[in-house]
């Protein structure tokens, strides 16, 4: 018998806001020879896990952590990134007390099956994982690390996801000379991979400027981070320069917007990045927008990519020293909101799915409080 009782999380898959804490049955916890069984200590839930539930079909996010527990049919869980501890081990490899970071369901309990264990991490080499992109199946042991510390791990659980794709974005647009750009406009400009992107382009002396567009609600809050060289609303377009050449990165997803910047810009959109999909009641599949110059970027596939290029522990040196700059600025205006496990993220979880939670907080959920 487990001390805690395990539960999961879960969502209805054709109307995510739907959602329930299931019981799950003490005899799915029973490890197989190799496997262990962690305890999740805490994660990090923004909108980039409702774009998880949004593009659950497409891009597979389903398929990471099959529900369990009662009439499961329609039901699935959005994957989450966070730290567990080990607290069962059926190989000798890995010893119980070792802890993780990586990507986990929003429940109490995970079982993996770790292969390639090395020191510093390992690869879950669970069946149903092994055609979904690596990048997520890849876990970290944190005690091996020689800078690890626990003061950390919200920093790293929030922004690990989120400030490692604007460092890809600023990697990939500087390595196309910014498509020859002289403006990029940032879509969703609250959002903290945009404003991670902001970061980037702030502190380089060669990027074009950066034009954050935002709704009402937000536009004070992303004019004081004072990163972006100049600030609108979705209602405010008509004041942009529409004869400067522009690159567009857009972590909203709202298809109307997108196809009135076209509109406006014409030749001088030179590139837009389709990355996120915040507004994703207003998506659809981009009709009317510019494709010859659009394409979705998938920060999993330029990780890829750059490590190969580099080396992994080159990319982790550049990413981690983004990630502790980035951080350090980003410590003057974010407020850390700590839910008490799935049962308060239940409450607060509509509000995610609604974009109405204040831009300067990050939630992170404690399972053990
Ligand atoms: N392609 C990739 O590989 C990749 C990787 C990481 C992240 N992303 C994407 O980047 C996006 C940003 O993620 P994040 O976690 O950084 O976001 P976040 O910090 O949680 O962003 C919150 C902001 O998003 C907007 N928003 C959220 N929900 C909304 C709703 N229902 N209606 C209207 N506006 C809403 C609002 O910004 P505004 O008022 O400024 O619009 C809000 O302030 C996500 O779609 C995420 O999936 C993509």
């Amino acid at each position: 018998m487990h001390q805690i009782k395990s539960q999961q999380f879960q969502v209805k898959k054709n109307n995510f806001k739907t959602n329930r804490i299931v019981a799950v049955p003490e005899d799915e916890l029973e490890l197989l020879n190799g496997e262990i069984l962690v305890l999740l200590d805490l994660f990090s839930f923004t909108s980039n896990n409702i774009t998880y539930a949004v593009s659950g079909e497409i891009i597979r996010y389903w398929e990471f952590f099959p529900p369990v527990g009662p009439q499961i049919d329609g039901w699935g869980i959005i994957p989450v990134w966070g730290f567990a501890d080990v607290i069962e081990s059926r190989t000798d490899d890995i010893p119980v007390g070792d802890r993780i970071f990586g990507y986990f369901p929003p429940a109490t309990h995970l079982k993996l099956n770790p292969g390639k264990i090395t020191l510093r991490g390992f690869e879950d080499l669970t069946e149903h994982r092994s055609t979904l992109p690596k990048t997520y199946n890849l876990y970290r042991r944190v005690l091996s690390e020689s800078t690890y510390d626990r003061k950390f791990d919200s920093d790293r659980s929030l922004f690990y996801p989120l400030y490692v794709t604007s460092f890809c974005l600023w990697d990939s647009l500087q390595d196309n000379n910014w498509h020859g750009a002289d403006q990029t406009i940032i879509l969703s400009a609250s959002s903290k991979t945009s404003i991670g992107l902001a970061y980037g382009i702030h502190i380089d002396p060669n990027a074009p400027k950066s034009i954050g567009i935002t709704s009402v609600r937000n536009i004070e809050a992303v004019k004081k981070l004072g990163l972006y060289n100049q600030v609108l609303t979705y209602d405010q377009l008509d004041q942009l320069g529409t004869t400067i050449p522009t690159i567009i990165v857009d972590m909203s997803g709202n298809n109307s917007v997108l196809v009135d910047l076209h509109k406006r810009l014409k030749d001088f959109m030179k590139f837009t990045l389709k990355v996120g999909l915040t507004h994703w009641k207003a998506s659809n599949p981009n009709q009317g927008i510019i494709r010859e110059r659009s394409k979705f970027f998938f920060a999993p596939s330029h990780i890829q990519k750059r490590i190969e290029d580099w080396g992994g522990g080159e990319f982790d040196k550049k990413t981690t020293r983004f990630l502790l700059e980035a951080i350090t600025e980003t410590r003057k205006w974010l407020e850390y909101r700590n839910l008490d496990g799935l049962a308060e993220l239940t409450q607060l979880y509509p509000k995610v799915c609604d974009g109405t939670i204040p831009a300067n907080q990050g939630l992170i959920v404690k399972m053990k409080f």
